[in-house]
């Protein structure tokens, strides 16, 4: 991660040529005494050559490897086969019971259709299958490398998606959180939260059957975790162009994992097999951080603060001092919610509560249909 000096970010921080030299760099297997091999640019370690080395000392390397080197580290053989059939079969039973009950899920990125996506997975795992969740979930790599980006605690979610033959790549893109905030607002959040996002977030993959390349394994663009506008420069057309033209796609063996900084650019590939179903469970591990310290009836302040809102709007109070109510008041980031029924529509995010309140004064709704409108939306929440 590089630093800047400047508090804010914004489009004139977008040079590709300085993009271009943080990410066309040669990883040197030697930098990385416990990785076994490069590939793509890519290290590899094996989950028993790990197991058998000091942790601190694979964690460490592993940390320098997320934040400074590649940005993507495999694990080869990190779930064995067994566990990893075992879910699959589970995985497949909860695709079906979706699909019998009409309600197949969407995606951020993917045509609809052409993928199968458990939303929550964790979550339907453990009720479904707990044992198979516990195999799973007892793997030391994941473990390992959680607690060297996260620490101690963490906080596991995880979406299944399954790309069958057809499927089309997804638009490059970074992850959670910032990856996940409108464009026309990135800019509004100071640069210390742009390199802040990707410490708070760990993505995995890990492969639940072989994903050779013309399956669509992720395509992945190493080093680029580092260039500190990349959140920004995501949607240019010519950083587009220079993934296309560069990124790289290491094949897996079902039970390989892969990890990587959040910030790393990616995108799941395009499936050309004629009959593999690409399945991969994608880990989604957050920091427990980020959340406050009080437990807040956010839906109650809003009830009892939104007839003295529109009060102040009727009196002529200025714009801005009814959004900064509205922000004190209301919760204002739409996540974690529950993706089967509080999709995002044209967006990358469902509503917030703010965005809800906003709306509601902006219509000059009834305090009474405000009030179901929140219920319906911590309905829609509630997982
Ligand atoms: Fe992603």
């Amino acid at each position: 991660m590089t630093t800047t000096h400047r508090a804010f970010l914004d489009d004139t921080d977008c040079h590709l040529d300085e993009f271009r030299d943080q990410v066309l760099r040669e990883t040197d297997l030697a930098d990385y005494p416990h990785a076994s091999d490069v590939r793509s640019n890519v290290l590899v370690y094996s989950a028993g050559a790990a197991a058998q080395s000091s942790r601190r000392a694979v964690q460490s390397e592993l940390v320098r490897a997320l934040a400074h080197g590649p940005g993507v580290v495999v694990f080869e053989g990190g779930f064995t086969d067994d566990v990893v059939d075992a879910a699959r079969a589970a995985f497949f039973d909860i695709i079906a019971t979706q699909r019998a009950a009409g309600s197949a899920a969407g995606d951020h990125f993917g045509t609809p259709g052409a993928n199968d996506r458990i939303w929550n997975a964790a979550q339907k795992l453990a009720l479904h299958a707990p044992a198979v969740f516990a195999e799973y979930y007892a793997s030391d790599v994941l473990a390992l490398i959680c607690q060297a980006w996260l620490g101690p605690r963490y906080q596991v979610t995880s979406q299944v998606n399954v790309v069958n033959p057809g499927g089309r790549q997804q638009v490059p893109h970074r992850d959670y959180h910032l990856g996940f905030v409108r464009p026309d607002e990135l800019a509004a959040y100071p640069a210390h939260l742009h390199q802040m996002s990707a410490v708070l977030t760990l993505q995995g993959a890990v492969a639940h059957c072989d994903m050779p390349i013309e399956s669509g394994p992720t395509m992945l663009l190493p080093y680029s975790q580092r260039f500190v506008a990349g959140y920004i420069a995501f949607n240019r057309p010519e950083f587009i162009d220079f993934f296309a033209e560069h990124h790289v796609q290491v094949p897996l063996r079902k039970g390989d994992a892969m990890f990587f900084n959040p910030a790393l650019y990616h995108g799941a590939g395009s499936n050309t097999s004629s009959g593999i179903r690409r399945m991969a469970n994608l880990l989604q591990i957050s920091s427990p951080f980020g959340r406050a310290m009080e437990a807040v009836d956010r839906a109650a302040m809003v009830r009892a603060v939104y007839p003295v809102l529109r009060t102040m709007k009727a009196a002529g109070r200025p714009e801005r001092d009814l959004v900064n109510v509205i922000v004190a008041a209301a919760e204002g980031y739409p996540f974690p919610t529950n993706l089967d029924r509080d999709q995002p529509v044209d967006s990358l995010a469902p509503p917030s509560q703010v965005d809800t309140v906003l709306a509601a004064l902006a219509d000059d709704m009834s305090p009474e249909a405000l009030a179901i409108a929140l219920r319906n939306q911590d309905d829609r929440r509630t997982p």
